[in-house]
């Protein structure tokens, strides 16, 4: 490891070595979760024998505090289903007070959005992302294991009266399951502020024959927009991996998230922190470095920077996903996508 003056690193911004700036955190809070999707966990969550034991609240604090230090300005929350912890509204208060926080987002499988959309508003959550696999009900079963199409779909209907202006729905694109609904998702982005988001099925380490069944490439949809009239939008630095298209008939847009396109990683802007303290530099392929043992006290602070720092210089350019190599994550749950 090369050494870093511990005076400069009150300074560091996050800054790795091809010029790529994190202002953005994915924060995992915990790995559980109560939906059962095909392509993350088709078994549902799997406790550890060992009472699982994520980060506390303090911890967390700490955590996105020194962030924030080093010119983190977003911070989402994932899980698992991040709104499944009990302390999940404190949670996301403490993080919207922290100085230089001026977006906290949240990651959700929408199963409690109908209830709390308003508490979440409330406690400072800034814009929310939902997963929606599909629009029939039943397909919507049989993706995600769980009957909860109504209240996902009244939970977004919610947001919009509770005061957010726009939503980003997730869908993962899978060939024959929901692919076909393609046009059902345009005409219901027509007169709504969604951005409805397809995201192309990356292959995770407990997949085997799952991934070359179900896997399309974006590209297809891609295609088809601009053949309907859509048009790309051009991407602000802060835009993140998604290739947005929008049609001046439609209230929503569309986004693409190609993660197995060429260049998909030069516009990578997030840092991941897994539910237990792990920095992830990429979704792939690597072990995390763990962070939890300078979470202890305030007076860590300038050493948790400093490693932060430095592992951040180890981030690679790129993926080797196109090799076939899906990275060792068994799945994404433990890291919220
Ligand atoms: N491929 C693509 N996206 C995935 N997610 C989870 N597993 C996968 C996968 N194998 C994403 C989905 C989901 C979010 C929690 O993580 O977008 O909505
Ligand atoms: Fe849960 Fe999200 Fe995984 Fe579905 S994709 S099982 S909602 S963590």
């Amino acid at each position: 490891m090369q050494s870093i003056p511990i005076k400069n690193v009150g300074d560091a911004r996050l800054i790795d070595a091809f010029q790529r700036t994190y202002y953005y955190l994915r924060l995992s809070i915990t790995d559980q979760c109560n939906f059962r999707c095909n392509y993350c966990l088709p078994n549902g969550y799997q406790p550890e024998a060992n009472k699982p034991h994520f980060l506390t609240l303090t911890e967390i604090t700490r955590l996105a505090q020194a962030f924030a230090d080093m010119g983190t300005e977003k911070i989402r929350l994932t899980g698992g289903e991040p709104t499944l912890r009990k302390d999940f509204l404190t949670i996301a208060e403490h993080i919207a007070q922290i100085e230089g926080i001026r977006q906290v987002a949240l990651t959700t499988n929408g199963y409690r959005m109908a209830k709390d959309v308003k508490a979440w508003k409330n406690a400072g959550i800034s814009s929310i992302n939902v997963s929606l696999d599909s629009l029939d009900p039943k397909m919507f079963y049989h993706i995600t294991g769980i009957n909860k199409f109504d209240e996902v779909m009244r939970g977004i209907d919610l947001a919009f009266d509770v005061g957010y202006q726009k939503v980003k729905v997730n869908s993962v694109l899978m060939k024959q399951l929901n692919d076909i609904e393609f046009d059902r998702f345009l005409a219901w982005v027509k007169d709504r502020p969604i951005q409805m988001r397809f995201i192309e099925l990356m292959q995770t380490g407990e997949m085997d024959t799952f991934f070359q069944r179900y896997h399309l490439s974006g590209n297809i949809l891609a295609e088809k927009l601009l053949a309907k009239g859509w048009t790309l939008q051009p991407k602000s630095l802060t835009d993140g991996p998604a290739k947005v298209f929008k049609h001046l008939d439609y209230m929503g847009e569309i986004g693409l998230i190609m993660p197995y396109e060429k260049n998909f990683c030069a516009s990578c802007n997030r840092l991941r922190v897994s539910a237990k303290g792990k920095l992830h530099l990429c979704l792939f392929g690597e072990e995390g470095i763990e962070l939890r043992d300078l979470l202890q006290s305030d007076e860590q602070q300038s050493l948790l920077q400093a490693r932060i720092f430095v592992a951040l210089q180890g981030k690679r350019e790129h993926h080797y996903l196109h090799q076939g190599d899906s990275g060792i994550r068994q799945h994404l749950a433990s890291i919220g996508g």
